[in-house]
């Protein structure tokens, strides 16, 4: 089931060393990539139908598709390390152990989109991976893959580190910018039509650490041997995550549409301590919770997620055992959403808040019917009355726990 597209090194010793590194195969695609136009790198990769793994799941080519030819400012990509979301951590992997293939990965995609610097923008926590890019930028440097002449080719570019302050609504990409432009880091209005996002007025691409680490082997193996692995709508691989009460809890390379139930029985080892499973909180705490009954046929890939009502995410799989409390694991994320709300729109600001609150007193066994009521009241206005898809993303995550958990908050309330 295991296979290795991104993941190939990360247990080699000393992988993040470029002298390693270039034995395993880091930096074999410019030779092809500078050998084709940068339009011709963008049909590969949308041919590949390589799809962003921040969560969204966009398709990475159209994404790029969008950004202008000739505008008089210069184009940037910005890659997203800012990885916050509970249950997440495969970026990680990446930076820790294949820090040039996310550099490689970097070459690729802005010459594609003819950016001549990029930048990286990284989860404040993440003081490790700081580390191990910066030394490999600057073993890049040294060895001319990055600078005026990438690798010897008439191509220039440049690659910043820039460390968050610490945000979780930072890794969604226009807040991001926002935070990049030194500015308060709050999302700002969605255009109404498709278009790239702009860093200081510029175009620019927002990618994901895995999505655009994914892209090297595109360019080196062409998009058919990419579309071997996964499903015809979601293609190729990701790095998927198992954490809560597993056996074996780690970061995993499949191809998409293998079964969710498998994986976490065979790979995962199944529920820790042989206990009977709940719950799966499928893609990272943003998507919607499913009972273990729901889980038998549901394959790990964008389709199967969305028509079993829920999402893939980030593939950061949680799994819960039968004798947890779900108003607990609830009341455990609201405090984390109330803490990392913006603060830009009332209803999420002060929503995340009430049902935090509410929750707690649910817990100590103080509340009652009319405050469970509120919490729906609460979760009602969070829904599509904001800046961001942050507070209906909760919104929603909020509902399944309530809808398919009822009795375990009905028994907390008084009356
Ligand atoms: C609240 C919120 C937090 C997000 N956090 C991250 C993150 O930490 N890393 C990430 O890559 N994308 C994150 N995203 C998604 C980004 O906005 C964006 O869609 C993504 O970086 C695009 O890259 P991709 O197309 O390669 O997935 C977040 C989105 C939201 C709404
Ligand atoms: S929905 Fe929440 S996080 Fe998003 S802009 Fe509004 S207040 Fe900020």
């Amino acid at each position: 089931m295991i296979v290795q597209i991104i993941s190939k090194n990360f247990k080699i010793e000393n992988s993040h060393k470029l002298k390693v590194a270039l034995k395993h195969d880091r930096y074999s695609s410019l030779k092809r990539l500078f050998s084709l136009t940068p339009n011709e790198v963008i049909e590969e990769v949308a041919k590949s139908g390589l799809r962003g793994k921040g969560g969204g799941g966009a398709h990475t080519g159209d994404k790029w598709k969008l950004m202008p030819q000739n505008h008089e400012k210069p184009s940037y990509l910005v890659v997203n390390a800012d990885e916050s979301e509970p249950g997440t951590f495969k970026d990680r992997q990446i930076m820790e152990h294949d820090p040039h293939l996310l550099i490689e990965g970097i070459i690729n995609s802005s010459y594609a989109i003819g950016a001549n610097h990029a930048y990286i923008y990284i989860r404040g926590e993440y003081l490790f991976c700081t580390k191990r890019l910066n030394d490999a930028i600057e073993e890049a440097y040294k060895a001319g893959y990055l600078g005026k002449k990438v690798a010897g080719f008439d191509y220039k570019l440049d690659i910043t580190v820039h460390r968050g302050a610490g945000a979780y609504i930072c890794g969604e990409k226009s807040a991001l910018l926002e935070s990049l432009e030194g500015k308060r880091g709050h999302p700002r209005l969605k255009p109404q039509q498709k278009e790239p996002e702009w860093f200081f007025g510029a175009p620019t691409v927002v990618n994901n650490v895995e999505t655009i680490a994914s892209v090297p082997y595109i360019i080196s193996n062409g998009f058919k041997n990419y579309r071997n692995y996964g499903t015809q709508e979601s293609p190729g691989t990701m790095l998927f995550g198992l954490s809560g009460h597993v056996e074996n809890p780690g970061i995993y390379e499949l191809p998409f549409g293998v079964n969710m139930k498998d994986v976490i029985e065979t790979i995962g080892g199944g529920v820790k301590g042989s206990k009977k499973l709940k719950a799966v909180i499928p893609g990272g705490s943003s998507c919607q919770i499913l009972k273990a009954d729901e889980i038998e046929n549901i394959t790990l890939d964008y389709e199967s997620l969305k028509a079993h009502g829920s999402t893939l995410g980030t593939g950061g799989m949680i799994i819960i055992d039968k004798d947890t409390s779900i108003p607990k694991v609830m009341k455990n994320l609201f405090e984390f959403y109330h803490h990392e709300s913006c603060g830009q729109c009332t209803p999420c600001r002060e929503g995340c808040g009430w049902v935090d609150k509410i929750l707690g007193k649910l817990l100590d066994k103080k509340g009652t019917r009319k405050d469970f009521d509120t919490i729906l009241d609460a979760c009602e206005m969070l829904n599509g009355k904001t800046i961001c898809v942050f507070a209906p993303s909760v919104a929603f995550i909020a509902n399944s726990y309530i809808s398919k958990f009822q009795d375990e908050f009905y028994s907390l309330c008084k009356n």
